[in-house]
């Protein structure tokens, strides 16, 4: 998606393979046996089935991408890195619900609770979002400067983000198919949201967003924005990262993460089931609000080139070499472009 060519062809696969190893060893079986550990097996079976099916891993490779950019090795911070994992796979598992978008296939594979039961899946979730916490409570930094990224973590996946988010998307899936036509009042805009009315896409460039576009923006925002923007954070603020290479990564993390869910949007609408490992479509047949249904691929192809570019130019300014981060942020959203044709 960019011409910038990566520093070392090699360093993102050696992050992925840490990062594969360190989930791989995760979740280990309770010392306890018996009575004391009855339903554990089913529930740890349940929890390495979603954490260890190949994913892409952008949330801890960014992490630690960042980190390394910064100086400071990935190896010192895998823990986290996995920490990060496991709340995004307690996400998908609870996303998958048929209480939510109802999907039976991820990664290529059933879903969660299509195997283990919707009992078990709800468990599992919960258990990896309290197993996130335990791993990266593992002392790595400096305690005070850790206990800051953590609680920046817990609240991006939580009210303030992604659970936040994923709240605004399910009453948005009712208002999009006119179920409430009220819910959209209890949706909060985002703060800067301006107006109420005007074209779509010259909204999302302009100061004058309609309705659906703001709340759009602020669900992808929220949802997938908040846990990929604070993996940017969070590799910056460990490796000890300056003011101005903080806000390079904030804003660089916010573009991203939005680009990350409309390339999503993209793939749901335009590529199989064998890219994606989804249900080809989905979002459509469920009526959901996504950016190819305010604005078509072609459109929403240019919106993500535009929020990817931007992310990217907010790399320029970093104090190191941003190479290694950019071609893990490019090979994340590149299917979406060659899905869409692009
Ligand atoms: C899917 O996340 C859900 C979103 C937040 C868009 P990913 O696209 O990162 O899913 P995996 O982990 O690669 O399967
Ligand atoms: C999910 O968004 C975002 C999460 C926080 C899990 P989607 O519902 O679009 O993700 P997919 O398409 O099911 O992976
Ligand atoms: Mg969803
Ligand atoms: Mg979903
Ligand atoms: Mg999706």
């Amino acid at each position: 998606m960019t011409s910038a060519a990566p520093r070392t062809p090699t360093a993102a696969a050696r992050l992925s393979a840490l990062i594969e190893d360190e989930l791989a060893a995760a979740l280990t079986p309770l010392a306890r046996e018996g009575a004391a550990t009855f339903g554990v097996d089913r529930l740890v079976e349940s929890m390495r089935y979603s954490l260890r099916t190949p994913g892409k891993r952008i949330r801890p490779l960014l992490l630690l991408a960042v980190a390394e950019t910064l100086g400071t090795p990935a190896a010192r911070l895998v823990r986290f890195a996995a920490g990060l994992e496991m709340i995004h796979a307690y996400s998908l598992i609870h996303d998958d619900l048929p209480a939510m978008d109802d999907d039976d296939l991820r990664r290529g594979l059933p879903t969660n609770h299509v195997v283990y039961g919707d009992g078990m899946a709800i468990l599992a979730g919960d258990a990896l979002l309290t197993e996130a916490f335990v791993v990266m409570l593992d002392p790595v930094v400096e305690a005070r400067l850790q206990a800051r990224v953590i609680q920046e973590i817990a609240r991006a996946a939580g009210r303030e983000g992604m659970v936040g988010g994923q709240a605004a998307d399910l009453m948005a899936d009712s208002v999009h198919r006119g179920a409430h036509t009220k819910a959209v009042d209890r949706v909060s805009p985002p703060p800067d949201a301006a107006a109420a009315r005007g074209d779509a896409v010259a909204a999302i460039r302009g100061d004058t967003p309609a309705p659906d576009v703001a709340l759009l923006q602020a669900i992808h925002a929220r949802k997938t924005g908040a846990l990929l923007r604070v993996a940017a954070r969070a590799g910056g603020l460990l490796a000890g990262a300056s003011d101005a290479d903080l806000e390079c990564l904030t804003t660089f993390g916010t573009r991203f993460g939005l680009a990350f869910q409309i390339a999503d949007d993209i793939k749901d609408e335009t590529a199989p089931t064998s890219v994606t490992g989804k249900r080809e479509g989905g979002d459509r047949l469920s009526g959901k609000l996504t950016y190819p249904a305010l604005f078509g691929v072609a459109q929403s192809l240019i919106l993500l080139r535009e929020e990817f570019e931007a992310a990217v130019v907010a790399l320029s300014s970093l104090s190191r070499d941003a190479s290694l981060v950019i071609q893990v942020a490019d090979e994340a959203v590149a299917p979406a472009l060659r899905s869409a044709g692009a």
